[in-house]
C-alpha cells in the first residue's frame, strides 16, 4: 500500500463491504445473478425509489421474462407495464435496446463498458451498476447519492452541480472500488445513501464508516455537500378535449413518436401560450392535432402534475365535433376509445388523472391521491 490516504481507502471499503454483507438490504434483483434482471433493474431505479419500484420489476418481468421475450413484444405492452412508473423514455429506451442485444449481441448483455454504453438508455453510472453487480469488474456506479458520500467522508467542500468536482468525484470512486465484491461495494453505498447518509440528518451514530468521516470530524455532515440553489421551475398550462362520439366513446390521440411521453395516448389538446384563451387555444390545438373543427362546452375540471422542468395544469372542456373526419396531424394516431379500451391503452399519470376527472368511478385506483382535483362545474 502507497500511503496513508491508500490505507484509509482501503479500511473504507473493507467496512463498507463487511457492513453490507450485514445490513443489505433484502431486494428482489438481489436474489439473482441474471444480467437481464439486473439491467432492468438500473433502469427502473434510474429515477424511481426502490419501493416503488419493487411491484413494476415483478410485473415487467413477468411479462417479459427474457430479453428475447422483450424485443419481440409489441412497443405498446411495454409502455403499458410502466404506466405511471413516469420517464417513459426508459421504457422505450429498454425495448430498443432489448432489440439491439437480441440482434448485435446473441441476447447477451454485454460485459464490456464500451459495448453497453452503445445500447440506449446506459449511461456511465447505469454501465458501471450493471457491469458490477451482474460481471464483477471493478467499476463504479456514482449518483447523487455516492456524490454526497464521498463529499462526507472526504469533507469535500466545492459546490458538487459542478462538472469538474463531478469528473473528481468519479475517479475517487474509481480508486475505492475493490476488485473482489465490486457490485456490493456499489451497492454498499447506495444502502448508506438510502438508509444512514441520507440527504437531511444524516443518522452518523448507525455508519460504519463515521470513524473515518471527515465530515463527521470537523461536524459538517449537515453542511455538507454545497449545492447551488436551482431556479424554481416554471407552471405551464394546457387544456384537453373531451370529445364523444354517438356510443358515448372518447376520441383519444396518440402521441408522436418522440418527445415529451412519446407514443402514450391522450385526450386531443396542447399547450395554452401565456396570455392566450384557454377554449381558443384548445379548438387550434386539435384543429391541428386532428384537422377538425370543435365547438367547446361544459368545463369538466382541472388537474396538476409536476414534471422534472415543469408543472402543469391540464384543464378539460366537453367539445362537440363540427366539421371535418380526425386525421392524424400532429399525432401518430386517433381513435375511438371505450371505458375497457382506455384501461388498455398506455396513458402518462396526468392523463389516467384527467379520465378520472371526466369518468369517476371507472379508474379509481389510479388516481394519484396528490393531483389536486378541482371542483367539477
Ligand atoms: N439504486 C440503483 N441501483 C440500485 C440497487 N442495485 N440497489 C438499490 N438501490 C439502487
Amino acid at each position: 500500500m502507497k500511503n496513508d490516504a491508500d490505507k484509509i481507502k482501503y479500511l473504507l471499503s473493507r467496512r463498507l463491504l463487511a457492513w453490507y454483507r450485514r445490513n443489505q438490504r433484502s431486494l428482489p434483483w438481489r436474489k439473482t445473478s441474471d444480467p437481464y434482471r439486473i439491467w432492468i433493474s438500473e433502469i427502473m431505479l434510474q429515477q424511481t425509489q426502490v419501493d416503488t419500484a419493487i411491484p413494476y420489476y415483478h410485473r415487467f418481468l413477468k411479462a417479459f421474462p427474457t430479453v428475447f421475450s422483450l424485443a419481440r413484444a409489441p412497443l405498446q405492452d411495454v409502455l403499458k407495464s410502466w404506466e405511471n412508473l413516469g420517464y417513459y423514455s426508459r421504457a422505450r429506451n429498454i425495448y430498443a435496446a432489448a432489440k439491439v442485444i437480441v440482434e448485435k449481441f446473441d441476447g447477451r448483455i454485454p460485459d464490456h463498458l464500451e459495448a453497453i454504453k452503445t445500447l440506449p438508455g446506459i449511461g456511465q453510472y447505469t454501465a458501471g451498476a450493471i457491469l458490477s453487480i451482474a460481471y464483477g469488474h471493478a467499476l463504479p456506479a456514482v449518483d447523487g447519492n455516492v456524490r454526497r458520500i464521498l463529499c462526507r467522508l472526504f469533507a469535500i467542500r466545492n459546490p458538487l452541480d459542478d462538472a469538474q468536482e463531478q469528473k473528481r468525484l468519479q475517479k475517487l470512486a474509481a480508486s475505492l472500488i475493490p476488485v473482489k465484491h465490486p457490485g456490493d461495494f456499489n451497492q454498499a453505498l447506495m444502502d448508506l445513501g438510502a438508509t444512514i447518509c441520507k440527504a437531511k440528518n444524516p443518522d452518523c451514530s448507525r455508519c460504519p464508516v463515521a470513524g473515518h468521516c471527515q465530515a463527521r470530524l470537523h461536524n459538517l455532515q449537515n453542511v455538507l455537500p454545497i449545492t447551488v440553489k436551482t431556479p424554481a421551475i416554471p407552471h405551464r398550462q394546457a387544456a384537453a378535449a373531451v370529445i364523444r362520439n354517438s356510443k358515448g366513446m372518447l376520441l383519444v390521440v396518440q402521441r408522436p413518436a418522440s418527445g415529451l411521453l412519446a407514443s402514450l395516448w391522450k385526450l386531443p389538446g396542447g399547450f395554452i401560450k401565456s396570455g392566450e384563451d384557454m377554449e381558443n387555444s384548445l379548438r387550434h390545438s386539435v384543429q391541428e392535432e386532428l384537422g377538425i373543427s370543435v365547438r367547446t362546452g361544459k368545463y369538466l375540471g382541472s388537474v396538476n402534475h409536476t414534471y422534472t422542468h415543469f408543472r402543469l395544469t391540464l384543464q378539460t372542456h366537453e367539445c362537440r365535433l363540427l366539421k371535418g373526419n380526425p386525421n392524424p396531424l400532429g399525432c401518430q394516431n386517433w381513435r375511438w376509445a371505450s371505458p375497457t379500451d382506455l384501461q388498455n391503452l398506455p396513458l402518462s399519470k396526468i392523463d389516467r388523472m384527467i379520465l378520472a376527472v371526466i369518468l369517476p368511478g371507472a379508474d379509481s385506483k389510479k388516481i394519484d391521491k396528490k393531483g389536486k382535483r378541482l371542483q367539477r362545474s
